[in-house]
């Protein structure tokens, strides 16, 4: 509990709203599924043939916007918009700019495949998103065609340009790296985001949902190789800075950029998780690697306008947040939900 928290404990003072678990971890952070359709299939996070959700299952814009308003009075500071890809759905930017009007809300932020952002970051700057991740597994076109199946790389570099030319700072490239379809990229990944004054976070696979192209196990290639591949060629020193997510970074000697890695596997980092999911059926996963869900699609629906019900919801929720994720690589999924389904 903080310093502040144990005064108002002890005193009369109103106690500011607060999401805490059973492990003391303190929710701040929610990520927002706003569809789980995407214009790419990437090999890591998609079957081929993906059945999407019927219209009726999913939340409309305007129930993703009482519960992000929700969240924010229970304390949540930081929400992150995902999906699927996020930018192809529909009224995505009108909703955008409504959770960018919420006073108490730190930070807006939004991970997405990079396709729409071509025309679309100016509007996303003006409707108040404050940073942009985006995929990007590699700078090979033929690479990049294998590992998304469908999209075109090139479109991707210039929708960077453009969320640059549209004044985002701190943009931030996520790649996802298996062994042998691009481990041999990561210098050239960091090359480029040093040449465009941005960050990158390296990626170890998750097994979420069953893939077909490749054998996680194989493909595992850990954040300790990608940092020995790295040390040949740039000088990494550790940062003391955080986002808030789930990259432990590191400075590029003599440039702006920070490399980050997003170890589950080899560097755990589930006992400072601040974070929960929202999935587009209306679903709070308090964990990415474990089914523990509350249905708030049910209590919207069912108690239409009544935000205390959907307070306590969430609230008790939280009771049922694990310790930490369960994955396992060497084995079939044990999660069968993708990762378009998640949020990322
Ligand atoms: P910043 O705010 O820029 O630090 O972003 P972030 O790293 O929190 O968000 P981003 O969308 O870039 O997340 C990158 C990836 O980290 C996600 O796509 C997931 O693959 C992974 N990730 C995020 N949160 C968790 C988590 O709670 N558990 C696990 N295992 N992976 C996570
Ligand atoms: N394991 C790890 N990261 C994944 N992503 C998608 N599927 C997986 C997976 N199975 C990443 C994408 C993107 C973010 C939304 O999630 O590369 O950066
Ligand atoms: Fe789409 Fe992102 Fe999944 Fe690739 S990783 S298929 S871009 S949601």
């Amino acid at each position: 509990m903080s310093d502040f928290l144990y005064y108002c404990f002890m005193t009369d003072l109103p106690k500011p709203a607060q999401l805490i678990d059973r492990f003391g971890r303190t929710v701040d952070y929610l990520r927002i599924s706003i569809t789980d359709r995407c214009d790419f299939r990437c090999v890591y996070c998609m079957a081929e043939d993906m059945v999407f959700l019927p219209r009726e299952q999913i939340l409309s814009l305007e129930e993703i916007y009482i519960l992000a308003k929700t969240f924010a009075e229970l304390g949540v500071k930081k929400i992150r918009i995902t999906g699927g890809e996020p930018l192809v759905r529909k009224g995505a930017l009108e909703l955008l700019q409504n959770i960018g009007r919420i006073e108490s809300l730190d930070e807006l932020v939004l991970t997405t495949n990079g396709s729409q952002l071509e025309t679309m970051a100016a509007a996303l700057k003006e409707a108040g998103v404050k940073r942009i991740n985006i995929s990007l597994d590699t700078l090979d076109a033929d690479k990049f065609k294998a590992i998304t199946r469908t999209g075109d790389l090139h479109q991707v570099i210039r929708g960077i340009q453009a969320a640059k030319s549209a004044g985002f700072k701190r943009l931030k490239i996520n790649a996802v790296i298996l062994k042998d379809r691009n481990h041999l990229e990561v210098a050239s990944l960091v090359r480029f985001a040093v040449a465009n004054g941005i960050d990158i976070s390296f990626i170890e696979e998750m097994p979420l949902g069953v893939v077909s192209r490749h054998n996680r196990s194989e493909a595992y290639y850990a954040s300790a190789s990608i940092k020995a591949d790295l040390a040949r060629h740039f000088t990494l020193l550790q940062s003391l800075e955080k986002t808030g997510g789930p990259s432990n970074y590191f400075n590029v000697a003599g440039a702006e950029t920070r490399v980050g890695f997003i170890s589950p596997h080899s560097e755990n980092f589930c006992s400072t998780c601040n974070r929960v999911r929202l999935t587009v059926e209306g679903r709070l996963l308090l964990c990415l690697g474990n089914e523990h869900s509350v249905d708030l699609k049910q209590v919207l629906r069912t108690h239409p306008g009544d935000s205390d019900a959907l307070k306590q919801a969430i609230i008790d929720a939280m009771l049922i947040k694990p310790e930490k994720h369960e994955f396992n690589i060497h084995e079939q999924p044990v999660i069968l939900r993708y990762m378009n389904m998640t949020g990322g």
